[in-house]
């Protein structure tokens, strides 16, 4: 078994997927459902998913709901796409959002789809986030109502060839500070 480390470490966007192999049910269930313990504020649980598997429609959300420049290409081979939906008309979340600036359910929604981001890498899948779309596209081929907002994509499936490499990230220096905004954090105690 892995631990949360080596799967932190192992996840990385994969852009190509095995032909001809499709993600297993018990796989699907099992990353929908580290999706469903994901905390959400107010306990509000906004998000709803769903499971793409048609490769029909997955090549028609390919061809027709991606943006230029980014268009995603690599996505019509993969098994499974996870549509990521936040229902706006949760009360608390509104309010929440009117008083405090912050749309909740975009956070909401993205530690649930982290969740399903770590548990596929556990199982051996890859995954990439896609948020270059456009949403109305998505919504009218899906049939998502209006109140559904879709802030987030996930595709999912076998890796095709080797792990892809690292992407680079900024050292812990220049992300964390200590006690108040740009004091420098002691990375050298204990
Ligand atoms: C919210 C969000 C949206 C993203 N949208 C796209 C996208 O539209 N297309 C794509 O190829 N990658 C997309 N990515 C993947 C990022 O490019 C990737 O996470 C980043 O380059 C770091 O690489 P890594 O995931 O391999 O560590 C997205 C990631 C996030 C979190």
């Amino acid at each position: 078994m892995k631990t949360l480390d080596q799967i932190i470490s192992a996840r990385r966007s994969v852009r190509a997927f095995k032909k001809d192999r499709p993600v297993p049910a018990g796989h699907i269930r099992a990353i929908f459902e580290a999706a469903r313990l994901a905390p959400s504020a107010c306990n509000s649980q906004t998000w709803r998913f769903i499971a793409v598997t048609a490769a029909d429609t997955i090549d028609r959300i390919c061809r027709t709901a991606m943006r230029p420049v980014i268009p995603n290409k690599w996505l019509s081979q993969a098994p499974l796409l996870v549509v990521g939906c936040a229902k706006l008309d949760i009360v608390a979340n509104r309010i929440g959002a009117r008083v405090t600036g912050t749309e909740y359910y975009q956070i909401d929604l993205g530690i649930a789809m982290e969740h399903m981001a770590l548990k596929a890498t556990e199982l051996g899948l890859g995954t990439c986030w896609i948020g270059w779309f456009s949403e109305e596209k998505i919504r009218s081929i899906l049939d998502i109502p209006r109140r559904v907002k879709v802030p987030a994509l996930l595709a999912v499936g076998y890796p095709a060839d080797d792990a892809p490499s690292k992407r680079s990230r900024k050292p812990l220096e220049k992300i964390l500070f200590s006690e108040k905004w740009g004091n420098s954090f002691p990375l050298d105690g204990e």
